[in-house]
């Protein structure tokens, strides 16, 4: 494929809270969509396979990722969660399928085009992933200093500090990863994944290893974040109760296949009977779950869906 030309651009470098204009009738409407492709997604993921040498890992995975929503992807370990999270974010070619993003098929993206397509995504770690011989400032402003060379020191400053508050680190600029809590390490991952400002956040086992109360305060604050910044969400977790608060739409992985999909409650009281057994093992009661206010941006301007959530400083 040829590279694109400079006339039709990428979509990244969007302002936060802009993501309007790639709503359905917007630019991409004039792509020519792949077949299966829905009027709401933002990914699909078009039946994908994937063996490593002689091991088939995933056996023909499909997902419609729907803008600005949650998705969360559960499954028993080795289920292939962490080798589909690969393939979306293009570390790992799939040996089969496609991953569609806003209808651009992302396998037949040259070198060039991939590396601006990653910028569309933010990647955050399990366990933050920081730097640890760098400060709280470098590695948040780390991306930019890669990626927005252009950008004068003040820019940076002013864009990592003011991040850095709105996610309730005042201060905490020249502080090192090893003087802050776990929680707090989770919110300077993700100050680093929203510096280019992406349109996919992905999220590895977000809650894994914290306490429940912290647990909790990462589920806000991804509801917040899609909400803030009208991302689309992609969480793989092992955490039940965290998708029921966050998940729009839940996908069981079960050794590389999707055996079942829709909406936590759907999961939890649908005749899947693995769906039922997986929620039941986790020992988690649906009833018994509060639920984070998750209106999709679609509900924008009915009731109380589409409201922007001020982040609040979360407890240390
Ligand atoms: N590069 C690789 N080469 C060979 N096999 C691989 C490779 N990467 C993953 N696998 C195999 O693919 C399967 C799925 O692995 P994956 O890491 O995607 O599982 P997972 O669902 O993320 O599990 P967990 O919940 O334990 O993190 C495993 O059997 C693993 O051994
Ligand atoms: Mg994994």
């Amino acid at each position: 494929m040829s590279r694109r030309p400079p006339s039709q651009p990428p979509r990244n470098g969007r302002p936060p809270g802009n993501g309007t204009e790639a709503a359905p009738g917007g630019a991409q409407q004039a792509r020519e969509m792949p077949p299966g492709w829905l009027p709401e997604d933002h990914l699909f993921v078009d039946d994908i396979k994937k063996s490593f040498g002689p091991t088939k890992v995933l056996h023909g995975i499909t997902m419609h990722l729907r803008r600005t929503e949650t998705a969360v992807i559960i499954g028993g370990s080795g289920a292939g969660k962490t080798t589909l999270l690969r393939l979306l974010i293009g570390l790992e070619r799939p040996s089969s399928g496609h991953i569609w993003v806003d209808g651009v098929d992302m396998g037949a993206l040259d070198d060039y085009e991939m590396n601006r397509m990653r910028q569309r995504f933010g990647m955050v770690f399990q366990y933050a992933a920081l730097l640890d011989s760098l400060t709280i400032f470098d590695n948040v402003a780390f991306p930019l200093r890669e990626h927005r060379k252009h950008m004068s020191k003040k820019d940076v400053r002013d864009k990592v500090v003011g991040m850095l508050n709105s996610l309730g680190l005042e201060n905490k600029e020249d502080r090192m990863p090893s003087e802050l809590s776990g929680g707090q390490r989770k919110r300077v991952g993700l100050a680093r994944a929203l510096m280019l400002e992406p349109e996919i956040l992905i999220y590895d086992e977000p809650t894994s290893g914290l306490d429940p109360l912290t647990s909790r305060m990462v589920d806000d604050l991804i509801e917040e974040t899609r909400a803030r910044y009208k991302v689309t969400s992609v969480v793989i977790s092992h955490d039940m109760a965290s998708t029921f608060r966050i998940a729009h739409q839940a996908f069981l992985v079960i050794q590389g296949r999707v055996v079942a999909s829709g909406t936590p409650d759907e999961l939890a009281s649908g005749d899947n009977e693995q769906a039922r057994q997986f929620i039941a093992a986790a020992g988690v009661a649906p009833d018994h779950i509060s639920r984070v206010n998750r209106p999709a941006l679609a509900d924008s301007g009915k009731g109380d869906g589409g409201q922007v959530i001020e982040f609040r400083k979360a407890a240390e």
